[in-house]
């Protein structure tokens, strides 16, 4: 099977600064990556390219197998960034239809779409209420569902749950698991915690700086699941991973 994703060579410059130094990675269908470094290694650069909001200096992408060359390319790449960005004049359900706004997908589609997406992060419920009346942990699960809308092949998320307390990420964490089981969606995401990492990745991708650069790919996926942190053997891991970095 052709890789969700394929990136090859890819290279991006600020000014004079190499910021991306010819960066080659395959993600499998279904696979959950992690991509971890120390700040300003280019991770967030690197996923604003796989978006395709921010064009490469050298280098291509493919998706599904397929060399991406425009706009539409992107259509199924859904990318959730580090704040949520809901926009605070839209109720809940404005905004997860919101993901939908300028694509083909007709009116009664996208309605259901959006009931669809609310229900799998368990937002029906306050689908009529304003994004200020909503706790972290729902802002999040709104963000999310903005992103599933687009019944995304990849998923991208950027620190996405970095704000929330312990308990509320550990949720989210459990909702990214169960929903990529159902969908078999691919996911990429940034962390800092090596905890999310070891908990949710197929694959921990370290980056280093000065040229953004990946060192290290790990696999993770003899570690059975689910991975319950405080197991000795998910603790070890995440261990680890800490004194690696
Ligand atoms: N639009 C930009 N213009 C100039 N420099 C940028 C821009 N975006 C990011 N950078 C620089 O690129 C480097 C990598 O940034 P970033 O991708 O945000 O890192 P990370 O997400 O790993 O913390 C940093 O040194 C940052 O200052
Ligand atoms: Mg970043």
């Amino acid at each position: 099977m052709a890789p969700a994703l394929a990136v090859s060579g890819i290279a991006k410059h600020f000014g004079q600064q190499t910021i991306l130094g010819g960066i080659d990675l395959e993600v499998r269908p279904g696979e959950i990556v992690a991509l971890i470094g120390p700040s300003g290694c280019g991770k967030s650069t690197l996923l604003n390219i796989l978006s395709g909001l921010l064009p490469p200096d050298a280098g291509h992408i493919s998706i599904g197998g397929a060399r991406t060359t425009g706009f539409d390319d992107w259509r199924r790449v859904a990318y959730m960034f580090q704040e949520d960005r809901l926009l605070p004049w839209r109720t809940v359900r404005d905004n997860v239809s919101f993901g939908l706004e300028g694509s083909a997908v007709p009116r009664g589609e996208r309605r259901r779409r959006t009931a669809d997406a609310l229900r799998l992060v368990g937002l029906d419920g306050v689908a009529t209420a304003w994004p200020h009346e909503l706790s972290g942990g729902m802002r999040s699960r709104a963000a999310l569902a903005r992103s599933l809308v687009v019944q995304p092949a990849v998923l991208l998320m950027d620190e996405p749950f970095s704000r929330l307390d312990p308990q509320t990420r550990s949720q989210m964490h459990d909702e990214v698991l169960r929903i990529q089981a159902d969908s078999g969606m691919t996911v990429i995401f940034v962390t800092h915690d090596m905890e999310e990492a070891v908990v949710l990745a197929d694959r921990i991708i370290r980056l280093a700086p000065h040229p953004g650069r990946i060192v290290e790919a790990l696999e993770m996926e003899d570690l059975p699941r689910p991975r319950i942190p405080t197991e000795p053997e998910v603790a070890e891991r995440i261990r680890q991973l800490r004194v690696r970095t």
